[in-house]
């Protein structure tokens, strides 16, 4: 597909996981705007270092602005097949859309989006990206091309609770777990999105902070803006 061809140009084995990786998170300091709770790192230092970087805002759209987002996506979404077969894809059990023009409901929700993720003056890449992942559907770790995508991503989740994973690419020690929960939205900036790999786990790996958060489909909305 067009868009995941530019978008995924870096991919990386996942890190092994470890019960002492999952268990040693320690909440850091403030994590600006965001709600810190649901982030979880390898130290304070990093969670409070890369704190402005990387928010979680809960319940940033309504039961009503979800259904109506996906109102608007599904009918395109079920034309397509769930793809499972490459294994060097970037991602797993996926299929996916972009959209350029939305209903107002939609649209509303979008401006929201931008207006908190992105400033007045920066480029936004026009289609915004539909990433609709199977229950047992997953996204490796890797980095947005630098190519195609700016400094910023912003992505809502819907339909399911699931949990990103950030880490390092030269220090694979140093990580993040967000937990992001359904109808939230999550906003990688700067070196949380250049340094960090991140990923989406699979159901199976799917703990945050010792708890089990089940993975069900999840479709994500995600907004970028251009490089500079
Ligand atoms: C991507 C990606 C994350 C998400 O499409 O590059 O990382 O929230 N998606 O679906
Ligand atoms: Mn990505």
């Amino acid at each position: 597909m067009k868009l995941l061809l530019s978008v995924f140009t870096r991919l990386h084995k996942p890190p092994a996981l470890t019960g002492a990786r999952l268990s040693s998170g320690a909440r850091g300091g403030p994590v600006a705007a965001g709600d810190e709770a649901l982030i979880r790192g390898s130290s304070p230092e990093l969670v409070r270092g890369l704190g402005s970087q990387v928010e979680v805002r809960t319940a940033f759209i309504t039961e009503d602005e979800e259904g109506a987002l996906l109102r608007e996506l599904e009918p395109g979404l079920r034309k397509k097949r769930y793809e499972f077969n490459h294994w060097d894809d970037a991602i797993h059990g996926y299929r996916e859309t972009e959209r350029e023009r939305w209903g107002e409901a939609c649209e509303k929700v979008l401006s929201r989006v931008r207006s908190v993720a992105f400033s007045e003056a920066c480029s936004l890449l026009g289609p915004v990206h539909v990433l609709d992942l199977d229950k047992t559907g997953y996204i490796k770790p890797h980095v947005d091309s630098v190519k195609f995508c700016g400094s910023t991503i912003a992505g809502l989740s819907l339909l399911s609770d699931s949990i990103m994973r950030l880490v390092r690419e030269d220090a694979k020690g140093h990580w993040l777990d967000l937990l992001l929960p359904r109808r939230s939205l999550y906003i990688l900036r700067d070196q949380a999105r250049y340094d960090f790999t991140h990923e989406i786990l699979k159901d199976d790996e799917s703990v945050f902070n010792g708890e089990r958060v089940p993975r069900q489909r999840r479709i994500s909305v995600i907004c970028r803006n251009l490089p500079d």
